[in-house]
């Protein structure tokens, strides 16, 4: 499934340190421009620094990672990245929902492309080539695929929240999509199907709309989503579908109103409905109707609640903690150098890495579409012209 190709951490051994027990140098990339990545980055830090591992990472954005735990992290941003994204008029992840699969696939390959030749370009990039030069790592974890904080909002928030008597609902469009994007014309339509509601709405909104926001409303521009769906009153979540959000709904057993836009998200939607713990929510035909419709069906038909706590109960039920997991991959790989969880790429010859056989496969079909169309061309034109020739030796015998 995408989303797990997307989301593979890919762990590069490069020499090897007999026991993990010893604290390794551990070098962590995260070049994506993409917020959500940077979170989960920061989350497998903190997890490796814990254990007493020696962390060097580079991701997207400053640290949040101080103290006494930050005593053997050392870090750096990829200096303006997301600033060319934010800033670059064609980068509208909003408008990803138009694509088809095909496109996506196409569009994604170049977004990455594009993305490897920003961040190569970056000083933090150029640095840390150099650095690899003589520190030597004993493993580096890389993102292969190719939130910004306002302190003292959550205690508003969580008073809107505790005074939810009739529950309340979150809209989040996680980090990438933007309302701004969706347009004023769609914001109006949510403000007018949110201001029918008795539940309160946390709305996670970017940017500053015209319109008046209803009394059962409060807009924020970032919030502890995490911490948010913990909450006893917030009875739905209203999401993108973007993996992470999806965990963090399926962990607190919260069910989904879910309006995808690109990748991942329309597979993670039909899943969410095929399990019977949400709704799916068009975009293109987004009206205050089928937003009223949603809500309601997820608020108030119980069984969207009730498959969501058993798919929640059932997620939650593993073995070891996921941060747990993620540390223990990364000692695994250093401990088992050609072991399960290592690059494929140290194993493949120079005609896997490049595609070559995908291609020559590609070239073969498409060669042999085109022969058998000539061959069929070919028959056709000889059927005529004997059948041409057929008829005109009738007419002269007749004739004759
Ligand atoms: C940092 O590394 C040193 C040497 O490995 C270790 O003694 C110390 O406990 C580490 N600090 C933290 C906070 O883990
Ligand atoms: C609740 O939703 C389920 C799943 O969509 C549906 O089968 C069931 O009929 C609904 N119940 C009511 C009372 O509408
Ligand atoms: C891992 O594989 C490489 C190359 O295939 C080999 O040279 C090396 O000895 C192997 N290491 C271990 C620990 O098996």
């Amino acid at each position: 499934m995408l989303s797990c190709v997307i989301f593979i951490v890919c762990c590069i051994l490069i020499s090897n340190l007999g026991t993990a027990s010893k604290p390794l140098s551990i070098l962590v990339i995260q070049h994506i421009p993409s917020p959500s990545h940077h979170v989960w980055t920061e989350h497998l830090v903190k997890g490796l620094l814990r254990k007493g591992h020696h962390v060097h990472a580079v991701s997207i954005h400053e640290t949040k990672v101080k103290g006494k735990l930050a005593q053997n992290l050392t870090y750096a941003v990829f200096d303006g990245l997301m600033h060319t994204y934010e800033e670059a008029e064609d980068y509208n992840p909003a408008a990803w929902k138009e694509y088809g699969t095909l496109y996506m696939m196409h569009f994604m390959y170049q977004l990455i492309i594009n993305t490897c030749d920003t961040v190569i370009k970056t000083k933090a990039a150029k640095e840390l080539l150099e650095m690899t030069k003589s520190v030597e790592f004993d493993v580096i974890v890389q993102d292969i695929t190719s939130n910004h904080c306002f302190y003292g909002l959550w205690e508003d928030v969580r008073v809107f929240l505790d005074e939810a008597k009739n529950g309340a609902i979150v809209i989040s469009l996680g980090t990438n999509v933007k309302w701004k994007d969706v347009g004023l014309d769609k914001i109006k339509i949510v403000i007018l199907a949110l201001s029918k509601l008795k539940q309160r709405v946390l709305w996670k909104l970017d940017i500053d709309v015209p319109f008046e926001i209803p009394n059962n409303v409060m807009v924020v521009k970032w919030m502890p989503q995490s911490e948010v769906l913990s909450h006893k009153n917030v009875k739905a979540i209203w999401t993108h579908g973007g993996l992470l959000s999806t965990q963090e709904a399926i962990w607190k057993g919260i069910p989904v109103i879910v309006m995808p836009f690109f990748t991942d998200q329309r597979p993670n939607a039909r899943i969410l409905v095929a399990k019977g713990v949400g709704i799916h929510l068009n975009i293109k035909t987004l009206s205050a109707q089928s937003i009223l419709h949603a809500v309601e069906e997820v608020l108030y038909n119980e069984s969207y609640t009730r498959n969501m706590k058993q798919l929640s109960s059932e997620f939650r039920d593993r073995p070891i903690p996921p941060l747990d997991l993620a540390v223990w991959s990364v000692e695994y790989t250093v401990r088992h150098p050609n072991g399960t969880l290592v690059t494929p790429l140290r194993s493949q010859s120079w005609v896997e890495q490049n595609l070559i056989d995908v291609y020559a496969i590609l070239f073969l079909s498409f060669f042999i579409i085109l022969l058998s169309i000539f061959f069929v061309i070919k028959l056709l034109i000889n059927f005529y012209y004997n059948y041409m020739y057929t008829a005109s030796n009738l007419r002269k015998s007749k004739q004759a």
